[in-house]
């Protein structure tokens, strides 16, 4: 992005040195970009238009600050958890915007959710009725359902990130569904508010999202809506970036071409783009610990690890990686890798890269989304600090745990 750029040979973030966030801050550490995010929250606005409901993803980065810059924006939320609704709370950001999917939601996660007054839920199987049933008439309150439909379409992406075929555990076949809604209407307390269908993600044609309107179409025509009262179609998220061989998903043609079917039907569009609004607004700054040289290619050992991002070793993602200084001579062939004692331990394999040694720094680029968010603690190490970016100025919106974080919760020494 072009957030991210070299100004006489160095890599800046907005107008800010790289370099010099990661001595101020020590390495790993994430660094957000504030411009980037806007840029492409303003992005899906202009191609999906003022009536759609933009829910930020977020499972794929769920720092308060970010959820406070995505809520400034005029984003709603997309939740997978009553934690993540937790979060939104300890943001202090409305939850009235937020939607919640999840195949397996809780009594206790439901009970918040109502209580937040959240838009709607999603609801993701019969058995999960029973406790909506029971919730709703405990409570005296009406839940606001939207049906996740399996509509049993390809999303041509990895394995783990397609949500919609029979083979995956998420949403109704379109049978169960129409059962389904027809125990909603005879309810009382439960009420239909739409459709969702969320077929995976890092997605980069319309294809997918165009096969399954057709089975929802057809689903429709056979089980129709309830006239009354405001009516969803939740497209759900998955817009790819550009990958090492794909181009970013083309927004503007997804949405000619699904939203007039959309609006057609009477739904107000909702989507939930995580990946899209903030991968490509994150840089994770690692140092060069030791370059080793081996048989076919060296190893350059650096101070990040698969614990601080474990997407590499997870789906074999391949992060763009790029020096912080950009007049370093020479290249090398090399594996990036950190220092946890796995071999699946690496940031990136057989890369060339400009000649890096001991103390240099790196920037490994998309690394926004899903980072930060599923770093762990594996190997006893601290999860990095977060730096957010606004033009030449730079906030720390997390610390790096301490050591005596590691150990807090573990009680009865
Ligand atoms: N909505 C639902 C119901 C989801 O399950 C997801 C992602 C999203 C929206 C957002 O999808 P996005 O726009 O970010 O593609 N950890 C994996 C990605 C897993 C996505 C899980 N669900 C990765 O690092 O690639």
């Amino acid at each position: 992005m072009q957030q991210f750029s070299y100004q006489n040979q160095e890599l800046y973030c907005e107008d800010m040195s790289l370099a010099v966030l990661a001595e101020q801050y020590g390495t790993p550490l994430y660094v957000y970009s504030r411009a980037a995010i806007c840029e492409r929250y303003g992005a899906i606005r202009e191609a999906f238009g003022e009536d759609a409901h933009i829910c930020y993803a977020v499972k794929s980065n769920s720092n308060l600050s970010l959820l406070r810059a995505f809520h400034e924006l005029g984003a709603g939320f997309d939740l997978v958890s009553g934690g993540e609704l937790r979060r939104l709370q300890a943001a202090g950001v409305p939850t009235s915007g937020a939607v919640f999917a999840g195949v397996g939601k809780q009594e206790w996660e439901i009970r918040e959710a109502l209580a937040a007054g959240i838009l709607f839920f999603n609801l993701e199987s019969e058995q999960e009725l029973e406790i909506f049933d029971q919730v709703v008439s405990d409570l005296g309150v009406t839940a606001r359902l939207a049906v996740r439909l399996n509509p049993d379409v390809d999303a041509i992406t990895h394995e783990f990130l397609t949500t919609a075929t029979k083979q995956t555990k998420f949403g109704l076949d379109l049978t169960t569904a129409a059962r389904v809604v027809e125990r909603i209407h005879a309810t009382e307390g439960l009420e239909l508010v739409g459709y969702h269908v969320h077929l995976g993600s890092f997605l980069h044609e319309p294809g997918p999202y165009l096969r399954a309107f057709d089975r929802v179409e057809e689903f429709l025509d056979a089980c129709p809506m309830p006239a009354a009262g405001p009516c969803y179609y939740d497209l759900g998220g998955g817009f790819g970036i550009a990958g090492p061989e794909q181009e970013p998903m083309d927004l503007a043609a997804l949405a000619a071409e699904l939203l007039p079917r959309v609006r057609a039907r009477g739904f107000i569009p909702v989507l939930e783009p995580g990946r899209y609004l903030i991968a490509d607004a994150g840089v994770l700054l690692t140092r060069v610990l030791a370059r080793k040289p081996s048989v076919s290619k060296d190893f350059v050992v650096v101070d990040a690890a698969m614990n601080d991002l474990v997407r590499p070793a997870l789906y074999g993602a391949e992060h763009p990686i790029q020096p912080l200084r950009a007049d370093l001579a020479g290249t090398c062939h090399c594996d990036i890798v950190g220092p946890v004692c796995e071999s699946g331990d690496f940031l990136a394999r057989d890369r060339d890269l400009p000649m890096v040694d001991a103390g240099d720094l790196l920037a490994v680029c998309q690394a926004g989304a899903y980072g930060q968010s599923m770093a762990s603690n594996y190997n006893s190490r601290r999860r990095p600090a977060e730096v957010l970016v606004d033009g030449s100025e730079a906030r720390l919106i997390r610390r790096q745990e301490s050591f005596e974080d590691l150990w807090s919760t573990e009680v009865d020494l």
